[in-house]
């Protein structure tokens, strides 16, 4: 069954990017020589993200790369503006409620897993409409102070189950279940 699956990396304080939406932080982490991202990614087949991460990965990324990490996996840009494509990629610029386009990502997965990229609030708006199953969060060791917020929502003990906890080099890899605000 198709599982929506927000898989990130954290600073301790609860961060994905630092005020200056740079990752220069996370890069210079010791990861212990664990990439759990291809065996994530294995599983995906369809995902999405905010403009902001979308112009990231426009400047930082080789339009090779791109097909490197994502291949011709489906991916959802939410955005109220007109941004260039990554060659080659399979895009789709959308707004507004996200969860047309969720049924739109579940068909396209096709019995796979969802990917959200993030940022924070966008994720939230899935997990608002209860279209949020699973988090997957690299914690870093390190505190930024202030940046883009991992997931700016008031999720209790009652809907968050910890349920895998794995440790490599300066991370930790924590998998929560997310249970349904309707349970
Ligand atoms: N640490 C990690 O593993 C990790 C993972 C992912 C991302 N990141 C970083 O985290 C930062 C996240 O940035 P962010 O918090 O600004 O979030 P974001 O979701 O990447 O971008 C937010 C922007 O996306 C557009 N948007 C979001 N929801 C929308 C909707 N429903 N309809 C239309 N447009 C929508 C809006 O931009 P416009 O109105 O301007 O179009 C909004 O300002 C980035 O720097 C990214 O590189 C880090």
């Amino acid at each position: 069954m198709t599982k929506t699956q927000y898989f990130t990396a954290t600073s301790v304080d609860g961060f994905i990017a630092d005020p200056d939406n740079s990752l220069t932080w996370l890069f210079q982490v010791d990861r212990g020589g664990v990439d759990n991202f291809p065996a994530f990614f294995d599983g995906v087949g369809a995902m999405c993200m905010g403009a902001t991460t979308y112009v990231w990965c426009l400047e930082h990324m080789e339009p090779q790369m791109w097909q490197q990490y994502y291949a011709d996996t489906p991916c959802w840009v939410f955005t109220h503006r007109e941004l260039p494509a990554v060659p080659g990629a399979n895009l789709a610029f959308v707004s507004g409620d996200v969860a047309p386009v969720h049924d739109e990502m579940v068909k396209a997965a096709n019995g796979k897993n969802i990917y959200l990229v993030g940022g924070g609030e966008l994720v939230g708006r899935f997990a608002d409409q209860d279209r949020l199953d699973e988090i997957i969060l690299g914690v870093a060791s390190v505190t930024l102070g202030g940046g883009a917020p991992v997931l700016p929502r008031r999720l209790l003990s009652d809907r968050l189950n910890l349920t895998d906890v794995m440790h490599h080099g300066q991370f930790v890899q924590l998998t929560y279940e997310l249970r349904s605000a309707r349970e």
